[in-house]
């Protein structure tokens, strides 16, 4: 049939499957998932000419196609590279890309501070994870970092120029989904900066987006940041009925308060639908929302700590054992620790606990 797509077959660390023409390794090793898909810094499926600045998702390809099955002589990025009919392609299966992505990340991190203990992104920051992952015990780079005058970006966000991998994915937001972008990359080299052009604010209704697809700490939300680490939070989806967006957010709860919204993410933490800024910065109560109940967080989160969704819980064997008794408690750990008020057994509170549980309104 005219109109039937054309298919290719392309095997990725010894999985062959086939996708459609046109469909890059990187998309095409997402279709398999788990390890074999390379990681993306840059990469944004929405965001129209994204990809191939951060090298992180560098591949081998050891034969191009069935029709030419030479090996591509360099890494290539997967990003920017689309599949052909039989090619053969290796990602955590070489050696080389391995140690090629050890180098990319040594270079995202020389002059990335590790402020992560104080960073809101902790928890959910993709050059945290890509250094666990892939990072050196150290770098060798000796030379002071670069630092940066403050840029004041608008009311709502706040931007750590030093934590900028430059990835430019915040400029093809802005660029792609307001009308009127007023911030872009400044300068070239180690100059390169993120900024608003003469420090014009960004008002813009879907400007908060900017926040969701920074992958690292860069961009932050000034309604949140420093009020909680984000693994202590519960996320719910919901959705309203909003004249300027879809609607559908995360929440973000500690307790009953809602700390921040943000828009919902799919499995590779990439925004499914954009928000605008009134969902995002100024619907901070349960009564704005209609919850839709605990948002699917992928499992290698640390967010996803304690927060599975339709989980068999492992059958209580205590009762059995004891014969009726009660077991001896001989410690009474909400007394010995002090760290909660005395008429509160932070075991027995409904949901996590939140800042009014604690002594001093704080977690000490
Ligand atoms: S501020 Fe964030 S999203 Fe923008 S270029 Fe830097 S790292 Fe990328
Ligand atoms: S994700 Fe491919 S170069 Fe950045």
């Amino acid at each position: 049939m005219a109109d039937e797509k054309k298919l290719f077959k392309v095997t990725i660390d010894n999985i062959t499957i086939e996708v459609e023409a046109g469909t890059s390794i990187l998309n095409a090793a997402r279709k398999i998932g788990g390890d074999v898909t390379p990681p993306a810094m840059c990469y944004y499926t929405r965001l129209k000419g994204s990809g191939g600045k951060c090298r992180t998702c560098l591949v081998e390809v050891s034969a191009g196609s069935t029709a030419d099955p030479r090996p591509m002589p360099k890494l290539v990025a997967s990003c920017r590279t689309n599949v052909m009919d039989g090619m053969v392609v290796k990602n955590i299966t070489s050696e080389r890309v391995l140690e090629a992505r050890k180098g990319v990340v040594e270079l995202l991190l020389i002059n990335h501070p590790l402020d992560c203990p104080i960073c809101d992104q902790a928890g959910e920051c993709h050059l945290q994870d890509l250094s666990y992952d892939h990072g050196a015990e150290g770098t060798r780079y000796e030379f002071p970092r670069r630092t940066f005058e403050k840029h004041a970006l608008g009311p709502y966000i706040q931007l750590h120029m030093t934590r900028c991998i430059l990835c430019y994915r915040c400029v093809y937001a802005a660029d792609q989904l307001t009308n009127k972008r007023v911030h872009g990359v400044l300068d070239r080299g180690d100059h390169s900066e993120i900024a608003t052009y003469i420090e014009k604010s960004l008002d813009n209704d879907f400007i908060g987006n900017v926040i969701d697809v920074c992958p690292v700490g860069a961009l932050t939300d000034k309604t949140f940041r420093f009020k909680n680490r984000v693994w202590f939070l519960k996320p719910e989806d919901a959705h309203r009925d909003c004249p300027k967006c879809s609607g559908k957010v995360t929440l973000w709860y500690r307790g009953d308060e809602v700390f921040r919204v943000t828009a919902r993410k799919d499995q590779w933490g990439e925004v499914e639908e954009w928000i605008c800024n009134e969902c995002r910065f100024e619907k901070k109560k349960t009564s704005d929302w209609v919850i839709d109940g605990p948002t699917k967080v992928s499992r290698h989160s640390v967010i996803s700590a304690n927060h599975y969704v339709d989980v068999k819980k492992p059958h209580e064997a205590l009762p059995e054992v004891m014969g009726g008794r009660q077991p001896r408690l001989l410690m009474d750990i909400h007394t010995v620790s002090e760290v909660n008020k005395p008429d509160i057994d932070l075991s027995k509170i409904n949901g996590p606990a939140h800042s009014n549980d604690f002594k001093n309104g704080s977690q000490k």
